[in-house]
């Protein structure tokens, strides 16, 4: 079987986890491919909901194996406080459940210090990144100084490139960002110790996924953050560190590029970010609050990973086909749209104006926003509370020709549809 790729189309919470739970019911293999413990995905397992940060929230499906890429970056004290929480619940991980590549990279408390740190001396510049030490764990790959999984198989090599990356890294904080040094030796020890149960996980997941695609089951690739993070293709500097898009899926799992097959793109049905950076169409005041919800709810726009709130808006499809563009997507998953009823008409940022032109692509990419004005298109909404639909005749006209209007500006099929929290609200649309 062909790989099938999901992946946010928006800035990240685009309620991929969700989309995710519902693929790999039929899915063998769920692999993640970029970015580390900074995404967060609600999971409901019977009674209880809980967040998984880093294990692919597919493995709650008992036959399914998990596996986190060589895009990836780590950090094992978090990796195994999930598989800790995920045994709580009576989901048991261990080596034959869960594949980590040796060619990922290792995040450690010298990441998370310099990630406050540099943030702190962005001030009112800074990025607004979730503190993770994502950032710095990547530059150190891309610098060639990083820590990669695999070294933890060879404790000796492990101990002393630990050492030096501990001994650069406070040699930093102190010099540059005047911030107290790391103490060293507990952390060294801590590290040595999560080797030894990091090791029989540690694998050649490119080689697993390969045979597994040539033997024909189903692999699912699952997204973290969105299109718009993507450190190449979003909105450069206020993006992640790592390549979220689709294309990022082969080579932060050592895949070959003709075993694609669908590329599944998740937005929610209108917009939202977390962090800094440009949104053109952003909203305030009543409308909003509509969308953002009072927070009182798991699903209300607060970050699952930091809590804060999230800025609203209403769809952008210029970014959306912007998005479609770069990731070669083949259809369209539309969250959320539950949270639109009750709104008397709905916007829809349909191209950009700059001074006399109007622009339906993006001239300069994502990275140049700031100049833009939204054209919006108008449509009437709805008042009905459509969390009870099942199918399309259960939607309202006025749910419907939003959907149908998005596919027509976008030019692929809206496939899903989501109506509430819950696993069964769901519109699939034939
Ligand atoms: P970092 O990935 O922690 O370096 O943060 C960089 C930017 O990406 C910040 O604006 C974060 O808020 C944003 N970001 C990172 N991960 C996610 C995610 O999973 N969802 C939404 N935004 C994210």
């Amino acid at each position: 079987m062909p790989l099938d790729i999901l992946v946010g189309a928006q800035w990240g919470d685009e309620g991929k986890g969700r989309m995710v739970d519902l693929l790999a019911a039929q899915a063998d293999l769920v692999a993640r491919y970029c970015g580390g413990d900074n995404a967060g995905h609600t999971v409901t397992v019977g009674e209880q909901t809980f967040k998984l940060h880093l294990i692919p929230s597919g493995v709650i499906h008992p036959h399914t194996v998990g596996i986190l890429g060589s895009g990836m970056v780590i950090n094992p004290a978090v990796l195994f406080s999930e598989i800790e929480a995920l045994a709580q619940v009576g989901v048991e991980i261990h080596p034959e459940r869960l594949q980590i590549s040796y060619a990922a990279h290792l995040i450690t408390p010298a990441h998370l210090a310099l990630d406050r740190a540099l943030e702190q001396q962005r001030g009112t510049d800074k990025i607004g990144t979730t503190l993770r030490g994502i950032g710095p764990a990547y530059t150190d790959k891309v610098a060639r100084r990083g820590l990669r999984v695999g070294t933890m198989l060879n404790s000796q090599a492990f101990h002393q490139e630990l050492r030096q990356h501990f001994e650069e890294a406070n040699q930093l904080l102190t010099t540059m960002y005047s911030a107290p040094p790391l103490d060293i030796a507990p952390i060294l020890e801590e590290y040595l110790e999560y080797a030894r149960h990091m090791a029989p996980y540690i694998k050649d997941v490119s080689a697993t996924l390969t045979k597994a695609i040539h033997d024909h089951q189903v692999v699912l690739a699952e997204g973290a953050q969105g299109t718009l993070l993507d450190l190449d293709h979003g909105t450069y500097p206020f993006v992640t560190s790592s390549s979220t898009t689709a294309s990022g899926a082969l080579n932060g799992l050592g895949l070959g590029v003709g075993c694609v097959g669908r590329v599944i793109g998740v937005t929610k049905s209108f917009q939202t970010r977390v962090g800094s950076g440009p949104f053109p169409t952003e909203l305030d005041g009543p409308i909003a609050e509509h969308l953002r919800g009072t927070g009182e709810n798991p699903w209300d726009e607060y970050g699952t990973t930091t809590g804060r709130p999230r800025r609203v808006g209403w769809l952008d499809l210029v970014l959306l086909r912007y998005a479609a563009r770069v990731n070669g997507l083949t259809e369209l998953v539309l969250t959320k749209m539950d949270v639109l009823s009750g709104l008397e008409t709905l916007s829809l940022g349909i191209a950009y104006r700059l001074e006399d032109h109007v622009y339906e692509d993006l001239p300069l990419g994502p990275g140049a926003l700031d100049a833009f004005q939204p054209v919006y298109e108008e449509i009437p909404g709805w008042q009905a509370d459509i969390r009870d639909a099942r199918s399309w005749d259960d939607l309202p006209d006025a749910a419907c020709d939003y959907i149908l209007r998005i596919e027509e500006l976008m030019g692929i099929p809206v496939r899903m549809v989501s109506v509430g929290p819950e696993r069964e609200q769901w519109v699939e649309i034939a």
